[in-house]
């Protein structure tokens, strides 16, 4: 979901709906715009997708008129997704317009409130049901709109990003957040302002921007200084513009169909961004200023708790094996979501490493306040800078993977599990539970990764053809053991995501236990068979899958010939250390999902029911 604004001189409507465009990797099944044009309201909205929105506004001038205009793609929580439930919501009188990320858990007392006051709701939203609250306090206080936006909000429970528009004060915008991400981008001389769930909408116009802070509510309007203030308190806030770094090229997709797929080839790359100026091998030396500064906290841990949600929970699975391995530190993953809520024993003597890419998912948000609160350190690797998680941990280390745009995340797994394992060489090292040599063995190994998945890409070809054997398959096997079982993990989501395949992950030897009862000579199952990796039991699980007739996909180490004859068909890795496998062996998964999803038509970037970055519980 994503929200999107422009107050000004200009057409606001290319603004607003190339913005929303630029936000359609955050996921969303419906959009919406309202544009102002000096005298009316104007508003357009669908369900479906951006260009379904334009075709409504296409042959329509006055849905486009005007320098005023907000807009919004709406990932559904209250209410299916269709036209009525789609933002910009407006309140009963006609004047105020808001649109809204994030959820307003008390929603239905204060409805019921607002209809024992006369109002009538058209959509399910909780939306509409705040804008009304906002309209009802501004009635009763007689405020100003900033004033009716700050006291409504103090009687709402729940998270939100939003921006209100009232029509009887047009050359304003209110502009509020608890939870989720909103940016304000600053013109020359305050002469325009733009809104956007983060800068890539406004990019062009405006390097100038402010990103609010929990609980801050800004009123934006032309000619004026912004001013921000507390909600609660109602303190004012020092207005802090910061320069954006990002370049629209960096957003845009570089030649390749998709932005999956440059993501893919980029992570050669983004890996050694990663380890840049952290690695330095000719040293021996691992330098990390978030855990140098915090060494004792992590080396006297009684434990590593990991959490995170999704893909970056399976980096984090690759972490503990890691850690634990290297380092001998006990070492629990989490999914944040079961974390916070499940009463866990947190000690100041735990130290938290909290994963996500996007720095947002309001689950790993909340298990990191509560890890706070019972005194853990919590550090954080997360991608995107200044991020809400980058902020709210006490250190941390940033992936530094760029922007990744596809829904179905893969520099950024594999970027965190550079990380990952950087942080339990360090740790490694300082505890001195790894020798000096292997220490430094590991860094000349890692150096050589980036050149490695470099020419594991070139294999694309071949998973292409090995895409288009299984790509009507309804079921498929993910297997893999040791550092690999969170590979198989992965490699199932990925194929779940975005080809809405039903594919599971399981460690190898667990297969006998359950799915072994599904193989038949229509089950195709990827096994990961790496040469260190337990590779006869692996090969024995293989076994018992060709005496299922199962269909084997094996990726195996370069020159393996003994998985190669019982497989139907293998997939070479080159040769490295056994714990830095999974940053190989997750790559030919990647590109067997993105060729499925081609294959089947399916919208590789934007899977349908998904969002790249989930700010609601
Ligand atoms: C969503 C995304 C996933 C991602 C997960 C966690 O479900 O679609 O790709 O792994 O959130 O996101 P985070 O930004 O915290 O890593």
């Amino acid at each position: 979901c994503g929200i999107t604004g422009y107050i000004g001189f200009r057409d606001a409507y290319p603004i607003v709906v190339n913005g929303l465009k630029r936000l359609e990797y955050r996921g969303y099944d419906s959009s919406g715009i309202m544009m102002y044009d000096g005298k009316e309201i104007h508003l357009s909205k669908t369900k479906g997708k951006v260009s379904d929105l334009e075709a409504i506004t296409d042959n329509d001038e006055k849905r486009k008129k005007g320098n005023i205009g907000i807009g919004h793609t709406r990932w559904a929580t209250h209410g299916v997704p269709n036209d009525v439930n789609s933002h910009p919501h407006v309140s009963q009188s006609g004047e105020l317009v808001i649109v809204h990320n994030g959820i307003i858990e008390n929603y239905d007392t204060l409805k019921k409130e607002l209809i024992s006051r006369g109002y009538v709701f058209k959509s399910d939203t909780d939306t509409e049901v705040l804008v009304n609250l906002i309209e009802e306090v501004k009635k009763n206080e007689g405020c100003k709109l900033g004033q009716a936006v700050q006291l409504a909000l103090t009687s709402v429970v729940g998270a939100y990003a939003i921006a209100v528009f009232d029509k009887t004060k047009p050359n304003e915008l209110v502009i509020a957040r608890l939870g989720s991400p909103i940016a304000i981008g600053v013109g020359k001389d305050n002469s325009e302002f733009f809104v956007a769930s983060d800068a890539s909408p406004f990019i062009e116009y405006t390097k100038n921007a402010i990103y609010l802070e929990d609980e801050e509510l800004a009123v934006v309007k032309i000619g004026k200084d912004i001013k921000v203030r507390k909600i609660k308190d109602d303190s004012m806030v020092d207005t802090n513009i910061q320069k954006l770094k990002l370049s629209l090229d960096q957003i845009e997709k570089g030649g390749y169909d998709h932005f999956m797929l440059k993501e893919i080839h980029e992570q050669p790359k983004a890996i050694i961004d990663t380890y840049r100026g952290r690695m330095l091998p000719n040293e021996g030396l691992i330098k990390m200023s978030g855990i140098d500064d915090n060494l004792n906290k992590f080396l006297n841990a009684d434990r590593i708790i990991i959490i995170a949600c999704g893909t970056s929970w399976h980096a984090g699975l690759v972490g503990e094996y890691l850690i634990e391995d290297m380092a001998r530190i006990p070492v629990e993953v989490e999914y944040a979501s079961e974390f916070r809520y499940r009463n866990p024993i947190i000690t100041p003597n735990d130290v938290v490493i909290a994963i996500s890419q996007s720095g947002e998912t309001a689950d790993t948000l909340a298990a990191i306040k509560l890890a706070k609160s019972k005194g853990a350190f919590v550090f954080g690797i997360c991608n995107v800078v200044g991020s809400s998680i980058a902020r709210e941990t006490h250190a941390g280390a940033y992936t530094h993977a760029g922007p990744e745009i596809g829904v179905a995340s893969t520099k950024a797994f594999t970027t965190q599990i550079t990380v990952l394992t950087l942080i339990s060489l360090k740790l490694a090292k300082a505890k001195g539970t790894m020798s000096d040599s292997a220490f430094r063995m590991y860094l000349q190994k890692m150096e050589l990764i980036p050149a490695k998945i470099e020419a594991l890409l070139k294999i694309d070809e071949k998973v292409k053809e090995i895409a288009a054997v299984y790509k009507d398959a309804k079921n498929c096997l993910y297997l893999g053991r040791g550092f690999n079982f969170p590979v198989a993990l992965e490699g199932a989501l990925k194929l779940k995501e975005i080809s809405y395949i039903h594919a599971e992950g399981y460690p190898a030897a667990e297969m006998k236990h359950g799915p072994i009862a599904l193989i038949d000579e229509n089950m195709p199952i990827f096994v990961i068979a790496t040469n260190k990796g337990h590779y006869e039991k692996v090969v024995s699980n293989i076994q018992e899958i060709k005496s299922r007739s199962g269909k084997i996909i094996a990726i195996v180490t370069e020159g393996d010939t003994q998985v190669r004859d019982i497989a139907d068909h293998v997939i070479e890795i080159p040769e490295t250390e056994e714990a830095l496998t999974p940053l190989l062996t997750t790559i030919p998964f990647q590109l067997l999902s993105y060729h499925v999803a081609v294959m089947l038509g399916k919208n590789v970037d934007q899977p349908r029911n998904l969002a790249k970055s989930v700010t609601v519980e």
